[in-house]
């Protein structure tokens, strides 16, 4: 606690030189972090922030203000996301201003300007676009607000000053290696037919997800042992507008009837998301009467680990939205107390004004032999909402 107190009293030099060292909010002021006290810091509770440590409640917590704005309701996981930066924000003494924009970018940035109007503190953004929110972030910077991007980069402002998220490569990584070994592609003989569907163009997260996985399917593509019958693999050709289901479900469906109604089978679908993926088994439910193929997914979902426990989608990657809230709720707490800002990455993520610093949370593999351990062991689901 002195150490954190000690911290906080030089929290007014060491905010705005951390700042200026990170390219973010240069000139901050931080006359908005109110006064520290040591009583102001209530402990993190370890079941409100599973991964949070000491560091999570500075002793700034009470009085500050935190603005938190998710993209959408739409998803299962920005709901978890939300819920979880709220329970473990207000755990660590933060009033919260959470608002979900339902996939409306002008919707995101007049939430945005409320949260600066407002007085918050300090703003955490998962972006709809990541390049839209440059004009209001300028705001923020003007008056000081640090900015967390969080999951998704937002993109051509220097007003970012942090980046959490989950390595976005290594989820498509892991989704290609799956195919990869599933079809035992270095000694089955083949060919074998892929379709890829990734996510939308406007969240930088996509292309890493997509490069990600076709970094490790490439070789066997230009091999000929695997082979795209729709001949679509371009990202701008597999990209689906707002990763809505509908979108890629009608973009499947169109695949299927060009190029498998022959009765030829499809063998895997490199989907980058659970709500892709979803779209994709529906049009398969629908027109498809080949071998069912593996499909891959991101989320764990509820209705993606139901179709796992189905056998209609293959695997999935758990983001565990408690650590990546709880690695945050932390970051805040640096932030407003000059402590030294948690990153473990500081050369991937350039967002058009420089590398922003980054903690990048691991991503894991699931699939019908792990999700028990990984999902309800956890806590994370109950068996009950996986029926
Ligand atoms: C997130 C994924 C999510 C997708 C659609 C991405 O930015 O990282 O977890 O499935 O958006 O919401």
């Amino acid at each position: 606690m002195k150490r954190k107190l000690l911290g906080a009293l030089l929290s007014v030099a060491m905010v705005a030189s951390l700042l200026a060292g990170c390219g973010a909010a240069a000139e901050a002021p931080v006359a908005e972090a109110p006064a520290a006290t040591e009583e102001a810091a209530p402990a993190a509770t370890e079941e409100a922030a599973p991964a949070a440590t000491e560091e999570a409640a500075p002793a700034e917590a009470t009085g500050t203000k935190v603005g938190v704005a998710m993209p959408t309701k739409d998803l299962q996981r920005w709901n978890q996301d939300g819920s979880n930066m709220e329970e473990q924000l207000k755990a660590a003494g933060y009033e919260v201003d959470l608002q979900f924009a339902n996939n409306d970018v002008q919707q995101q940035v007049s939430q945005i300007e409320n949260m600066i109007n407002n007085g918050c503190n300090v703003l955490v953004i998962a972006s709809i676009e990541g390049d839209s929110l440059g004009t209001v972030l300028a705001t923020a910077k003007e008056k000081g607000i640090p900015v967390i991007a969080y999951d998704r980069l937002i993109m051509n402002t220097d007003a970012v000053s942090y980046y959490a998220t989950f390595d976005n490569y290594m989820v498509g990584t892991k989704q290609g290696e799956y195919i990869k070994d599933q079809l035992d592609l270095d000694n089955a003989d083949g060919p074998f037919n892929l379709e890829v569907t990734t996510g939308d163009p406007g969240d930088n997260n996509a292309r890493y997800f997509y490069q990600g996985a076709i970094d490790v399917l490439q070789p066997y593509i230009d091999s000929g042992k695997l082979v795209i019958k729709s001949g679509q693999l371009d990202f701008d050709q597999v990209a689906t507008a707002s990763w809505s289901s509908e979108n890629a479900q009608s973009r499947a469906e169109n695949i299927v009837s060009s190029n498998y109604a022959d009765g030829s089978n499809i063998d895997a679908w490199l989907c980058s998301n659970d709500s892709t993926a979803q779209g994709v088994v529906a049009a398969l439910d629908a027109n498809y009467n080949g071998n069912w193929p593996i499909i891959t997914g991101q989320d764990c979902d509820i209705v993606s680990v139901q179709n796992m426990i189905a056998g209609k989608q293959s695997m999935s990657i758990f983001k565990d939205t408690r650590t990546l809230a709880a690695q945050v709720v932390k970051m805040v707490g640096q932030i407003l107390s000059g402590e030294t800002v948690d990153v473990n990455d500081t050369t991937t993520y350039d967002n058009g004004t420089g590398i922003i610093p980054s903690y990048l949370c691991e991503p894991v593999f699931a699939d019908i032999n792990n999700y028990k351990e990984l999902l309800i062991d956890s806590g994370y689901y109950t068996e009950a909402d996986l029926q």
